[in-house]
C-alpha cells in the first residue's frame, strides 16, 4: 500500500481518549510527511460522546465511515456520565456493536515488555525473564453477545446472561491462534472452564482436533483459574495465549500489569472488515483533562496499524523504538514514574516523542 492513500478512521471517544488520539496522529503525521505516505484522516463520533451529540453511541454516519475506512484507530469509550445506561444503551455497546457489524471476531494483544521498563513490572526480575506473550482473544461470540436479560423476582430481580459459541466461531480464532504460534515459538496455551462450562468443553474439544492438522505446535489446554495463577507466578512458560471473549478481556489487563502499565500495551481486531486497533486499557476517567494520560498504548496501536494493515514495517519499527529510547533515557507518563525519572504529561511525552522521531534518520 505504499505511497497509496491510506484512509484511518479515527474514534478517539470519551475521556483520556482525545488527548492520546491527538499525540497518536501527530505521531503519524510525522512518520508520513518523513517516509512519504499519504494518510488521510477522518474523525467520527463514538461513545458517550455520540451519546451526547445524537443519542447513540454508534451512530450510522460512524459506522458507514468505519465500513470504508482502510483501517480504524480507537481511543477509549465509557464514563461515569453513561454508567446509570441500560445495557444496549452504553458506550460500551456502541463499541461492541461495531466489533460485530465490522466481523471482528479476533482480537491481538501483545504483551512485550519495553526493556528500559523492567523494573516497572510488579513482579520479581527473575520472573519477567524472557516474557513475551500474545493473547488471542475471541471477540465476536461467549457472554458478550448472548442474550442479557433481567425479570422481576420473589427475591427481587433475576438477571441472565447467556454464554454461546459454536463450532465455527472456535474454529476461526483457534485456527489464528494455531498460526501465530507457528510463526513464534511453538507453544499454544487453550485456556477455558471446561470443568465447568459447556462452551468451554466445546472449546477444548475443538482446539483438540484441529490440534492433529498443527504438529509443529505444542498444545496445552489450562482452566483459567490457573493460567490467571501462572500469568503471576511464571509467566516467561506462555508464548500464545488463546481464549474466549470473557477469559481474554479479564487476562489480558492481568498480561498488562505484568509490563508494568496498563497504559503500554497495543491491540488489532481483524475479521472480515477493516481491523481495528486500540489501547487495552479504558477511557481513565479520572485522569482525563488533567494532561497525565500515558499515550504510549495508543502511539503502539498505531504503530501496530502500519505493521499490521498496511504492511509498513520499518515505519513501525521506527516509532517502536523511538518510545524506546525515550522510556530508556528516563521519560515517563505518572503512571510510570520510579525514582530518577523525568516526570512528563500527555502532551509532553508527544512533544519529546516527535523531537526524537525529527532527529532520527529514516532508515
Ligand atoms: C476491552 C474492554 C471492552 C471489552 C469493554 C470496554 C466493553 O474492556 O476491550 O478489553 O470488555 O471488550
Ligand atoms: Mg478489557
Amino acid at each position: 500500500m505504499t505511497n497509496e492513500k491510506m484512509k484511518i478512521l479515527l474514534l478517539p471517544g470519551d475521556g483520556i481518549g482525545p488527548e492520546i488520539m491527538r499525540v497518536a496522529v501527530a505521531v503519524l503525521k510525522e512518520c508520513g510527511s518523513k517516509f512519504g505516505h499519504h494518510f488521510d484522516f477522518a474523525e467520527f463520533p463514538f461513545g458517550g460522546s455520540a451519546i451526547d451529540a445524537s443519542g447513540v453511541p454508534l451512530p450510522p454516519e460512524t459506522l458507514a465511515a468505519c465500513k470504508s475506512a482502510d483501517a480504524i484507530l480507537l481511543a477509549a469509550v465509557g464514563g461515569p456520565k453513561w454508567d446509570a445506561q441500560p445495557i444496549g444503551k452504553r458506550p460500551e455497546s456502541g463499541l461492541l456493536a461495531l466489533r460485530q457489524e465490522l466481523g471482528l471476531s479476533i482480537n491481538l494483544r501483545p504483551i512485550d515488555l519495553r526493556p528500559a521498563l523492567r523494573t516497572l513490572s510488579p513482579l520479581r526480575p527473575e520472573r519477567i525473564q524472557n516474557v513475551r506473550i500474545e493473547f488471542v482473544r475471541e471477540l465476536a461470540g461467549d457472554i458478550y453477545f448472548g442474550r442479557h436479560h433481567t425479570e422481576s423476582h420473589s427475591s427481587g430481580e433475576r438477571a441472565v446472561d447467556e454464554a454461546v459459541y459454536t463450532t465455527g466461531e472456535i474454529e476461526r480464532v483457534a485456527q489464528y491462534g494455531f498460526q501465530r504460534a507457528e510463526a513464534r515459538s511453538g507453544r499454544l496455551a487453550s485456556v477455558d472452564k471446561a470443568n465447568v462450562m459447556a462452551t468451554s468443553q466445546l472449546w477444548r474439544r475443538t482446539v483438540t482436533r484441529l490440534a492433529a492438522d498443527h504438529p509443529s505446535v505444542k498444545v496445552e489446554h489450562l482452566y483459567v483459574d490457573n493460567a490467571a495463577m501462572q500469568l503471576v507466578l511464571a509467566p516467561a512458560q506462555f508464548d500464545v495465549i488463546l481464549t474466549s471473549n470473557m477469559f481474554g478481556d479479564i487476562l489480558s489487563d492481568l498480561g498488562a500489569a505484568l509490563a508494568g502499565s496498563i497504559g503500554l500495551i497495543p491491540s488489532m481486531s481483524c475479521g472480515s472488515g477493516p481491523s481495528m486497533y486500540e489501547p487495552i486499557h479504558g477511557s481513565a476517567p479520572t485522569l482525563a483533562g488533567k494532561d497525565v494520560a500515558n499515550p504510549a498504548g495508543m502511539i503502539l496501536s498505531a504503530a501496530m496499524m502500519l505493521r499490521e494493515s498496511f504492511d509498513l514495517k520499518l515505519e513501525a519499527e521506527w516509532i517502536e523504538s523511538a518510545i524506546d529510547r525515550l522510556f530508556a533515557s528516563g521519560i515517563r507518563t505518572p503512571d510510570m514514574v520510579e525514582p530518577g525519572t523525568t516526570r512528563v504529561g500527555c502532551i509532553g511525552f508527544g512533544e519529546k516523542l516527535l523531537a526524537e522521531l525529527a532527529a532520527t534518520k529514516v532508515p
